[in-house]
């Protein structure tokens, strides 16, 4: 199928690992034009460097997006260089406590709220301007399954992350008028070095190896799968390149999971 993406410009936030980067790797392959940006220069570099290894065209921007000024300063560097912006893809998430309820504490749930939401306001916001230069302006906000089908586990993650898929359907009814596409996408459980924090706790409790509880955590997640595994970030990207594409023309609005099935509403 033909993405029609050569040479779009596509802004990816926490870009340099996991999901993310995956996105990012993803767009390049199809000859777009990718500004990657995530906190950690070094881990950046290395994505990018992947990228222009690879043949594709890729930058890096070192920023903190919960940070109202690093945002400011990052659209500052990416119009200095593009003359507009076709797609934003709003990735960075973060669980911030694994923990439950009633050891999370007010600090974290505004830091859940600053991650999950905040961050791709701003984004949002500052990137409007360009992607209305844009003939094919698309957003994409990457929510979670725990957003519409919640379990008892991490509250605060669920919560901020259904914020999130409701901005998306508010954004996407604002700029519809102006031919900009708004979209989320709502994956179940992907392998990513976010699972590193969780991997360590159940090391510690079933006194197993970091590699041992990996392997339990992924079997345990994968069970709940009806298509039987978990998910990759490619399983993602591929997503995000069809939104970006002409064939989503007329999609905006709609949160779709990539979860293997997870997902139990008919409709
Ligand atoms: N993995 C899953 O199972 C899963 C399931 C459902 C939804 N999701 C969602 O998918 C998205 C990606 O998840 P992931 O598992 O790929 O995450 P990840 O492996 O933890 O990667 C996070 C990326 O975001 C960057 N980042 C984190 N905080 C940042 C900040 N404040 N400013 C700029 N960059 C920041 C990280 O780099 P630095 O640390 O260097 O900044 C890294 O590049 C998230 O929104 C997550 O909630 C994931």
């Amino acid at each position: 199928m033909e993405m029609d993406l050569e040479g779009r410009v596509v802004v990816v936030s926490g870009a340099s690992e996991g999901i993310g980067r995956s996105i990012a790797e993803a767009f390049a392959r199809e000859g777009a034009h990718v500004v990657l940006t995530s906190r950690r220069a070094n881990r950046l570099q290395t994505a990018v460097d992947g990228i222009v290894g690879a043949g594709g065209k890729a930058v890096g921007i070192a920023a903190d997006v919960t940070q109202a000024s690093e945002v400011g300063a990052l659209f500052r560097q990416i119009e200095e260089q593009f003359e507009r912006i076709d797609v934003l893809v709003n990735n960075i998430g973060s669980v911030v406590a694994f923990d439950g309820f009633d050891q999370v504490s007010d600090d974290q749930w505004h830091e859940s709220y600053d991650v999950n939401v905040m961050s791709s306001v701003r984004m949002l916001r500052a990137a409007l301007p360009r992607l209305r230069q844009s003939d094919r302006g698309r957003v994409m906000f990457i929510g979670s399954l725990g957003a519409k089908q919640p379990t008892g586990v991490w509250p605060h993650y669920n919560a901020t992350k259904a914020a999130m898929v409701n901005l998306s359907k508010s954004m996407s009814m604002q700029l519809a008028p102006e031919g900009i596409n708004v979209n989320s996408i709502s994956p179940g459980p992907i392998w990513t070095e976010s699972w590193d924090r969780e991997a360590n706790q159940v090391a510690d409790r079933e006194s197993v190896s970091l590699e041992e509880a990996g392997e339990l955590l992924v079997k345990k997640k994968a069970a709940k799968v009806p298509l039987g595994r978990i998910g990759t970030p490619a399983d993602v990207a591929g997503l995000c390149l069809f939104l970006a594409s002409p064939h989503a023309n007329w999609i905006t609005g709609t949160n779709i999971a990539v979860d293997g099935g997870m997902q139990r509403a008919a409709v």
